[in-house]
């Protein structure tokens, strides 16, 4: 395993990013990610996959500023494809404040685009996944649901308007949220990506060494998905999800497979989960109010268990 003295965040807790000191007064939050395309449309397909690759370092409690394109692009398409792609994602890029400096571009069977991201943290000032405390409180910024809808979409069964209502939420930015969690002090936090809301929770509260309650009741999922569950629209990275979180999730034997499924969903941008100290949330509540942050408290963080997550009905 990497160490050293000025790497203070590396590979051991499974965090969002690397933060590596290298001032007294600078630390640099360096992250990477690329995927293939999970919309059709090339522009928001961009856009998504820069909202995505600075998300990570947001979840940090960091800014990003500068970004390095990483493009796999087959030589045989249209290349307007391509500049749509790169156009979306310095659409957001400029939302944020980020400058895409350069990039690399290779020929590929299938399309993938991400960035690979620098951003800059006072050093004690970043809030990694691996310090949730008892008494938190679990707050989650974006809905989930965008893996099933995605997926849908791609069977040609999603309704436009929930494509759209999907596409508007894996393209905004975590940038506010992150605002309103590092001017109020939070114990930790991480965004929820590829292993679903309960797979980030798994890895925050066995880096924390606590345990999660979650009350299913409270988890905001975008409408629509529920329906589209129920049919057998959930995709094959969804379903490993909730294998693989088994032995480390207790569910009450009220929560039905397809609510399991939902929970595990594998997002692309998703919101911030955000452990916050009791005392604090109100205070977390009206920054994130006051920045136009949907949010709702999903649970609570208790004394570690036998197990790291437990999900009540
Ligand atoms: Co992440
Ligand atoms: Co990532
Ligand atoms: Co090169």
């Amino acid at each position: 395993m990497t160490s050293h003295p000025d790497l203070l965040v590396g590979f051991s807790t499974g965090d969002d990013a690397a933060v590596y000191r290298v001032r007294d007064d600078l630390c640099l939050v360096l992250t990477v990610d690329f995927f293939p395309p999970i919309v059709d449309d090339p522009f928001d397909y961009g856009a998504i996959a820069v909202a995505n690759s600075l998300s990570d370092v947001y979840a940090m409690g960091g800014t990003p500023i500068l970004g390095l394109n990483i493009v796999c692009f087959p030589v045989g398409l249209p290349h307007t494809i391509l500049h749509e792609i790169l156009r979306g994602g310095a659409a957001v890029a400029q939302e944020a404040g980020v400058l895409i400096a350069g990039g690399h571009t290779i020929d590929d069977t299938e399309p993938k685009y991400g960035l690979a991201v620098t951003g800059v943290v006072e050093p004690g000032r970043h809030v990694t996944n691996a310090s949730a405390k008892e008494g938190d409180r679990l707050v989650l910024t974006k809905p989930l649901g965008t893996g099933i809808i995605t997926t849908a979409a791609k069977q040609g069964v999603a309704e436009p308007a929930l494509l759209q209502r999907a596409v508007a939420i894996m393209k905004a930015l975590n940038r506010e949220a992150a605002q309103a969690m590092t001017s109020v002090g939070a114990s930790a936090c991480t965004d929820i990506t590829g292993f679903g809301l309960i797979g980030h929770l798994n890895a925050m509260m066995t880096a924390s060494k606590v345990t999660a309650r979650l009350d299913l009741s409270r988890i905001p999922v975008i409408e629509g998905t529920w329906e589209l569950a129920r049919k057998g629209v959930v995709p094959g990275g969804t379903r490993r999800n909730l294998e693989s979180v088994g032995a480390l999730t207790r569910w009450h034997s009220d929560i039905s497979e397809n609510a399991r499924l939902v929970l595990c969903d594998a997002q692309t941008s998703g919101g911030l989960l955000i452990s916050v100290p009791g005392e604090k949330l109100e205070a977390l509540r009206t920054e994130l109010r006051a920045r136009g942050v949907d949010h709702t408290v999903i649970g609570q963080v208790v004394a570690r268990a036998d197990i790291p997550v437990v999900v009540d009905p």
